[in-house]
């Protein structure tokens, strides 16, 4: 892998080694361990319910507890309404360094209720939420998408530039449909296509070294 720095809209990482979003993972204990034994550029949150936050719900809060953490860190955030989205945005956007959109989450208590990669099948959704978000905070919005809904969907570099559009800094494309779930391996092939077409957000220097693993 090459390695190199990043920038994210204002945000300077160190190197572009970024800690994946993990829920019931990447909590403040396991970030802190991270960051001191690999360093890497970025570390996120596991994604935090929008609606939660919005209604001052106390657990739900305290995932997002930074206390002796090094910076920058994202804070990832779904929900499929974008009033509330933004209203979250401006709540959350002085603690964080980067506001992550999940719109790749799988679940189905997730998908249930239209959020996460559910959004995939909505792109007009998509882009009011990435717009509400960016009009509500000073921070970086990135998001995070999968490569479509099912074989049949496949749209991420759609969506990706429907984000790009509306603000969005940067997109992380999880290599597998919402109905791969987790199965086999991620595509790295799709990226490659990704990066001829999403100029804005895409890191140039990225080297697709994997694409072979198709
Ligand atoms: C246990 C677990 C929890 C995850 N939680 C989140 C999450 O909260 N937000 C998110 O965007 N992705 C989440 N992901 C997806 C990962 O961030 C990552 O994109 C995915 O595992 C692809 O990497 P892989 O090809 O190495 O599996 C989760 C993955 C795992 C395995």
């Amino acid at each position: 892998m090459y390695v190199h720095k990043l920038k994210i809209g204002s945000v300077e990482l160190d190197n572009n080694i970024l800690l994946a979003p993990m829920a019931g993972i990447t909590d403040l204990p396991f970030r802190i361990i991270c960051k001191k034994y690999s360093n890497p550029g970025l570390i996120c949150t596991e994604m935090v319910s929008s609606k939660a936050l919005y209604y001052n719900d106390e657990k739900t809060s305290k995932l997002l507890n930074t206390k002796g953490e090094k910076r920058p860190i994202s804070f990832q955030i779904f929900g499929s309404d974008p009033e509330i989205m933004g209203e979250v945005a401006k709540k959350i956007s002085k603690n964080a360094d980067i506001i992550d959109i999940n719109m790749g989450c799988p679940a189905p208590k997730v998908v249930k209720n239209g959020d996460g990669s559910k959004l995939l099948l909505n792109p007009n959704l998509v882009e009011k939420i990435v717009r509400n978000v960016v009009e509500n905070t000073n921070k970086p919005v990135t998001v995070k998408i999968r490569k479509g809904w099912n074989n049949d969907n496949i749209n991420a570099i759609e969506i990706a530039k429907i984000a790009e559009n509306a603000g969005a800094m940067a997109i992380t494309i999880h290599g597998r449909t919402r109905e791969e779930y987790y199965s086999r391996t991620s595509r790295f092939r799709y990226y490659k296509k990704y990066k001829s077409k999403c100029k804005n957000t895409c890191n140039r220097k990225w080297r697709y070294k994997n694409s072979k693993r198709c």
